[in-house]
């Protein structure tokens, strides 16, 4: 079956209302074309998903994503978003297992799997992040990590339940440092991620789950990635902010 070819840009924490609104509205008039098979994801910060929601309501293949949810269905949680209030606002798809959640604020794969079924229940998607550090890099083991983060996050999941998540693998050495893995480093673990979910889920599952690469994408690289036959998209941090290098990504694509 085809896979959807997304690109999610995640502004992270930047842009205020009134900066991201005018990202949002110079982002749907960069006069981009999508294909019917192309989706575009916009992760903005919390305070901007409702107006994000509303600006891109009838623009057709433009999705709204959130950066992160909590594990618990509601309650005593102070400070902390629960996923059916991001179902309430519109959001299609939640980014869980960022490097940057997982470092700075302690998620474990644990805690993930738990996330992953929280987001599922409300039915929303789910855009899985995987990565590794540099050392693992140069240790040469970062299949065996890719592995366990994605086994232990989304392997409890039944078949039916895996339709609904988007793997973006990020290796952490080049998510903001404007260090890319190479078009044959995205390949070699695009399609890694996809024999491990061959062999848990059958091929058809793993033939049409959406894996996005991310980490220093951008309009100069984003060509020679998204050739790669098993990179479907990308996951865009920095470039996302900038309209016109947003665009140019998506056209990448
Ligand atoms: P970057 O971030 O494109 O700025 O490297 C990607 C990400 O962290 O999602």
């Amino acid at each position: 079956m085809a896979r959807k070819k997304i690109v999610a840009g995640n502004w992270k924490m930047n842009k205020n209302l009134f900066e991201g609104k005018q990202l949002v509205e110079d982002i749907l008039h960069s006069g981009i074309e999508l294909r019917d098979d192309v989706e575009v994801v916009i992760a903005p910060p919390f305070i901007s998903l409702e107006m994000t929601a509303s600006l891109i309501k009838d623009r057709k293949g433009f999705f709204l994503a959130a950066q992160n949810c909590h594990q618990e269905k509601s309650g005593a949680y102070t400070g902390e978003i629960s996923a059916e209030m991001l179902k309430s606002v519109g959001v299609d798809y939640v980014i869980l297992g960022h490097s940057e959640r997982r470092e700075y604020f302690g998620e474990t794969d644990a805690v993930l799997a738990k996330k992953v079924d929280t987001v599922l229940a409300q039915e929303m998607k789910v855009i899985y992040c995987c990565g590794e550090a540099l050392q693992i890099r140069e240790a040469g083991t970062q299949n065996a990590h890719i592995q366990t983060q994605i086994e232990n996050g989304l392997f409890h999941l039944s078949e039916a339940a895996f339709k609904n998540i988007v793997i973006a693998y990020e290796p952490i050495w080049a998510i903001g440092t404007g260090l890319t893995a190479s078009d044959e480093q995205a390949q070699d673990m695009h399609a890694f991620i996809r024999s491990l979910l061959a062999q848990k889920y059958g091929d058809a599952v793993a033939q049409s789950t959406s894996i996005l690469y991310g980490g220093s994408a951008k309009p100069s690289n984003a060509a020679g990635l998204f050739a790669q036959p098993d990179v479907d998209g990308g996951l865009i941090g920095g470039a996302s902010l900038v309209a016109a290098d947003f665009a140019g990504v998506i056209k990448a694509r």
